[in-house]
């Protein structure tokens, strides 16, 4: 994307891994939901469906380490293999991977509900990364309050930042964004200072992959820079996720595993080197923004400050 739409048809648990790994499904949302169905794929009924489902869940967790939806999906996943009685469990086991697509769809709609409570006729919103219908499921997180301020009639404006390195802003959400017909700009990661001094941002709203006990949220690096700036140009700042992406293991951001991808990843654009051979990268794929610069955490179940969000 965004210049093609293939559908990659994943058949197996192999399939599911690569295609977290190689982010051609990402986001925190959509890895779960991929991994629940992606440890029942070709899975038959039998003595070893325990050992073989353990197996998998270590396999699908290790895929990608910061986004907690990932091991929070397959963990769900054990647990009703745990509570089942034999005889039925291929079945239920297949309940329990739609349930958590389907949940994940209410979730966003509710989290657009709650969260265009929060947008007025005629704002300027800023976004990081993509937080959508690509993302999760059907209106996103960070996208779903915009798209319910569209369904709602009101006059909005998204700024989207390109999101370097892999582009997730340009390639993504600027596609899901005006296929929807909103209103919006795309950015260069660097324009957000300027554009705020101007007065022209009125908010920024992002997605999370995981969110530490004390309100400290990790989402795509970059997303530390976007709330430092708000909190100089006294801009709000809010974090949009369903209430799978708290979690109450990691004390602190501290606790929470940092991806570190590929160096190519920028040492290269769109296929061509951009640097000296040899140059040495760093390539952190995610930065913890501390809870302080978070001006509320829009869940399903409402729009909560980060102290109190997973008490
Ligand atoms: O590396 P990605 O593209 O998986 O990173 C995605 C993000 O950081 C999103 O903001 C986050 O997962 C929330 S998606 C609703």
């Amino acid at each position: 994307m965004p210049h093609e739409e293939r559908i990659l048809v994943c058949k197996t648990v192999e399939d599911v891994h690569d295609a977290i790994t190689t982010l051609a499904v990402r986001g925190a949302p959509a890895i779960g939901i991929a991994a629940a169905y992606g440890m029942l794929l070709g899975l038959e009924d039998g003595h070893s469906i325990k050992d073989e489902l353990k197996v998998r869940a270590a396999y699908l967790s290790g895929a990608r380490p910061t986004a907690v939806n990932l091991s929070w999906a397959v963990n769900r996943i054990l647990k009703v293999l745990d509570a089942a009685a034999s005889g039925d469990v291929l079945d239920l086991l297949e309940q329990e991977a739609v349930a958590i697509h389907e949940e994940d769809r209410v979730a966003c709609r509710r989290i657009g509900e709650h969260g265009v409570t929060l947008i007025n006729q005629g704002m300027n919103i800023l976004t990081h990364c993509n937080a959508g219908s690509l993302a999760v499921s059907e209106l996103g997180t960070a996208l779903a309050p915009i798209y319910c301020a569209k369904e709602r009639d009101l006059d909005i404006h998204v700024y989207v930042d390109e999101t370097r390195p892999l582009l997730q802003g340009a390639r993504l959400t600027m596609f899901e964004l005006m296929h929807a017909g909103v209103d919006c700009t795309l950015l260069t990661d660097n324009m957000a200072a300027h554009l705020m001094s101007q007065g022209k941002v009125d908010m920024v709203l992002v997605g999370a992959d995981r969110i530490a006990a004390n309100g400290d949220v990790a989402n795509k690096i970059g997303t530390l820079n976007l709330a430092v700036l708000c909190q100089h140009f006294d801009i709000p700042f809010y974090v949009a996720c369903p209430t799978s992406t708290l979690d109450p293991d990691a004390a602190s951001g501290d606790d929470i595993v940092i991806e570190e991808r590929d160096p190519e990843e920028v040492t290269r654009l769109v296929g061509a080197a951009i640097a000296p051979k040899g140059a040495r990268v760093r390539n952190p794929a995610f930065d913890v923004t501390p809870a302080v610069l978070v001006t509320g955490i829009i869940t399903e179940e409402g729009i909560n400050t980060p102290g109190s969000i997973t008490s």
